[in-house]
């Protein structure tokens, strides 16, 4: 019989503090409590996340975020069965803080403490939320991280493919930015896609015309720059119903990139597992209701099943690295005090680096 575990799980790579309780038992997984607490209106001014601001909030928000946590699952740190905090990749000041009140917490109550790499907790969201078994294709797409992977165990990953540059999260807050847009721009852009003509603007659909599942957006963002600025041009400003129409113009070329590219990594999934497959999504662009609906189509194609998470468990949240820590924990995996915040961490070791690290955090 499957033994319950009850984790703390710490997150603070990017710009949401957060802590969450997860319960998993013989009857799956529970989210007994999950707090997070965002930083927008901290970096608004700057437009675009700033390291050392959100290091200095994760450090002053984690122990509140922890006993609000605790308080909402009715638990104390010792009917816990252990802590697991982000120990990477992404902003290392960040990373540090949550890896410090981790270890301050670990020691306090002698709990085990496991480090989580935050890929890992997205790419096992669908475990959490739909106990789906492994092996399964995992299209992860964020602020700064956009990869397809075979996830073939609690740490076994296969990477397909992935960005060679921006990331596809990146791509729409810098549109929003580009546009007069608040941030995070995701939500915005996609708001404002919704009264507009995905046919007005022809926008690239960079690397469709090479093999694989190398993805590219930064080619993207420059030909909407230059759009944006004939628009200007012509019209001394930018008219509501031209904004609407180049957001919905770059939705739908993010959408058809992510599409196609899809197809190709489940052709390839398909070539290792002949079993009807899964295409499942997480990071903060799958909470994009217009490229979920196009995903939802290609898997349909494929006679493969489509999982997306609730919106709250795309975006960045505890839960999932509670969860990753209880399945690595099950693993026998735990950590000592020599565990290291780590600014890159790729899932898949063996895979060749992808480039560049943007300012959502490392593209491991
Ligand atoms: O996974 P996440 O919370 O943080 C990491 O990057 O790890 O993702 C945040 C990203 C941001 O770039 C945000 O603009 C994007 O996800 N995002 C969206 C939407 N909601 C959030 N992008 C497109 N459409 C959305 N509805
Ligand atoms: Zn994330």
């Amino acid at each position: 019989m499957t033994q319950v575990l009850t984790f703390l799980g710490l997150e603070s790579s990017c710009d949401d503090t957060a802590a969450a309780i997860v319960r998993v038992g013989p009857d799956g997984a529970q989210i007994l409590a999950s707090v997070v607490a965002g930083q927008t209106e901290l970096h608004a001014p700057f437009g675009g996340v700033v390291p050392e601001i959100a290091a200095r909030a994760h450090a002053e928000k984690l122990d509140h975020c922890v006993e609000e946590a605790l308080a909402k699952s009715g638990l104390r740190l010792a009917d816990l069965d252990g802590i697991a905090v982000t120990a990477g990749p992404g902003l290392i000041g960040g990373v540090m803080s949550g890896v410090m009140c981790a270890k301050g917490l670990a020691i306090g109550s002698g709990l085990p403490l496991v480090g989580v790499n935050h890929l890992a907790g997205h790419a096992l969201t669908p475990r959490l939320t739909d106990g789906i078994a492994f092996p399964y294709l995992m299209l992860l797409v964020s602020g700064g991280h956009c990869q397809f992977l075979i996830a073939h165990g609690p740490e076994k990953f296969t990477r397909l493919g992935g960005t060679i540059d921006d990331a596809p999260g990146e791509a729409f807050d810098k549109t929003a930015k580009l546009l007069g847009l608040p941030q995070p721009g995701g939500p915005a852009v996609e708001v404002e896609a919704r009264t507009g003509n995905p046919k007005v603007f022809a926008f690239p659909r960079p690397l469709l015309d090479r093999p694989g599942c190398d993805m590219s957006f930064s080619g993207l963002k420059t030909a909407l720059l230059r759009a944006r600025d004939a628009v200007v041009a012509e019209h001394g400003g930018l008219p509501r119903q031209i904004r609407a129409d180049m957001c919905a113009g770059f939705q739908a070329a993010v959408a058809d990139v992510l599409a196609e590219k899809s197809r190709r990594a489940l052709m390839l999934y398909m070539e290792h597992s002949p079993v009807q497959p899964t295409l499942a999504v997480a990071g903060g662009v799958a909470a994009n209701q217009a490229i979920r609906a196009k995903l939802e189509t290609v898997s349909q194609e494929f006679g493969a099943a489509f999982l997306a998470p609730p919106l709250a468990l795309c975006t960045d949240n505890a839960a999932m690295i509670a969860f990753a820590g209880i399945e690595r924990f099950r693993q026998g995996a735990v950590d000592d005090m020599s565990l290291s915040a780590r600014p890159r961490w790729p899932l898949d070791q063996s895979a060749p680096a992808l480039l560049g690290s943007g300012k959502k955090g490392a593209k491991a």
